[in-house]
């Protein structure tokens, strides 16, 4: 190499490395939220195959739900993630000290799994934590994180939910920095979904949500949702009472997670299931389902494949949206998020548990600038509602513990409008 080829061989190197440092995460994933199912929301940690086989965690059960969220529509509208969540893995490492997943249940391994999941245009997805055992007391990471970076890249997984149960705290950070890079060496494009915020929060640390964001794909914030209203309302709370720092880390290849959809089990009505999905798409949250994709009755159905809500979800400005009131007085919030090509989407968010709610409002009240026309069309009933002025008053009907969601298109934005407040 002559000098000058060598000068800009090392330039090239310590720009590529200057960035490889800024931009670690830009592994080109998670552009928009992901979407896809996984198991710990109804099969949990259920491993007794001969009592229970139909809801037993192994081979089968994957190979179904991939089959189903193709047969009933899912795939098609964007959920294309099978997710294998905890105890999925035999209880020893092998004597090369790699995981493997329990034979009996997995009689094929993990490439058993992956091969059937890509063979139908879907992606794998699988669970480790980054601590001594995983929640439910399977071999954790620590200690095996760059083994366990390349074990998963040979199964050819496409993305890793990293917990972080019975971690010491200080350790956390640096254990999930780790494992990032780990995955980045490995070559494969592993989609990376971080508990680190959620494990800070429990010992009352704040997480620095624009540094995780800078090695995570997604990561939880808040506890473990549960199929019940009450526990929809915890989370949301919990996001609008931190919005600004949640708001700002997230954007197109890193996404707050505010935990799988629980629509299509037992706990939500309906009215509840259009406003975990409204608020999920306001929130640019990743659309993991979490039910038993046989049992999904039509009408929640319908609610998981709202190709409208869902573009919201999807939309490629990746600008997570915000509470812009909440009056407690009518017991209703209002959230707003900009969406690209200078639209917005909006949620009335009834809290009250009975009867329904007429609730008059107008776009001033979310602070939409003044002397605008906006188009409103209405996302769960899928047509046009109205055209209003922004100081104008107009009236929506709201389900008991439900939604009125909008897509706001102006009617006379100037082209470089920017929302203040978002
Ligand atoms: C934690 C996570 C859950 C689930 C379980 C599995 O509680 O937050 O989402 O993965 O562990 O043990």
């Amino acid at each position: 190499m002559d000098t000058i080829t060598l000068q800009l061989f090392t330039a090239l190197s310590v720009t590529s490395l200057l960035s490889q440092r800024v931009y670690g995460l830009e592994n080109g994933l998670a552009r928009t939220p992901p979407m896809g199912w996984l198991s710990w929301g109804t099969f949990r940690c259920k491993i007794d195959c001969v009592n229970d086989p139909k809801n037993c965690l192994r081979e089968e059960l994957f190979k179904e739900m991939a089959d189903i969220l193709i047969a009933d529509g899912y795939y098609d509208v964007g959920y294309e993630y099978v997710n294998i969540d905890d105890c999925w893995m035999s209880r020893k490492r092998d004597q090369h000290q790699r995981l493997f997943p329990d034979p009996e249940r997995f009689p094929n391994g993990m490439q058993g799994i992956a091969n059937y999941v890509h063979d139908h245009d879907l992606k794998l997805g699988i669970y480790n934590t980054f601590g001594k055992t995983t929640c439910m007391g399977y071999p954790g990471s620590q200690g095996f994180l760059e083994i366990d970076a390349k074990t998963f890249a040979e199964w050819e997984v496409d993305m890793l939910k990293m917990d972080g149960c019975f971690t010491p705290v200080e350790l956390i950070p640096d254990g999930y920095m780790d494992m990032h890079r780990y995955l980045n060496a490995t070559g494969r494009q592993i989609l990376y979904s971080c508990s680190w915020p959620f494990y800070e929060k429990l010992t009352q640390k704040m997480p620095d949500y624009n540094n995780i964001a800078k090695y995570c794909n997604m990561w939880r914030n808040s506890m473990d949702i549960e199929d019940s209203w009450n526990s929809i309302l915890w989370i949301v709370d919990d996001f609008a009472n931190n919005q600004d720092a949640h708001a700002e880390a997230a954007g197109p290849g890193h996404f707050n997670d505010p935990d799988m959809l629980v629509i299509g089990g037992s706990g939500l009505n309906v009215a509840q299931s259009e406003a975990q999905f409204g608020l999920w798409a306001i929130l640019a949250a990743p659309l993991l389902m979490g039910n038993d994709l046989r049992k999904v009755k039509s009408e929640f159905r319908d609610v998981l494949l709202n190709v409208e809500v869902i573009a919201v979800d999807q939309d490629p400005l990746g600008k997570m949206g915000k509470r812009i009131f909440k009056d407690s007085w009518h017991g209703v919030d209002g959230w707003l998020r900009e969406l690209s090509n200078q639209e917005f989407a909006i949620l009335y968010f009834n809290r009250n548990p009975r009867g329904k709610k007429l609730f008059k409002t107008s776009l001033k009240k979310m602070s939409l600038p003044s002397n605008h026309t906006y188009d409103l069309r209405d996302l769960f009933l899928k047509k046009h509602f109205g055209h209003f002025k922004v100081e104008e008053e107009f009236q929506v009907t709201l389900p008991a513990n439900g939604v009125k969601m909008f897509k706001a298109s102006s009617c006379s934005l100037p082209n470089n409008y920017k929302h203040d407040g978002l």
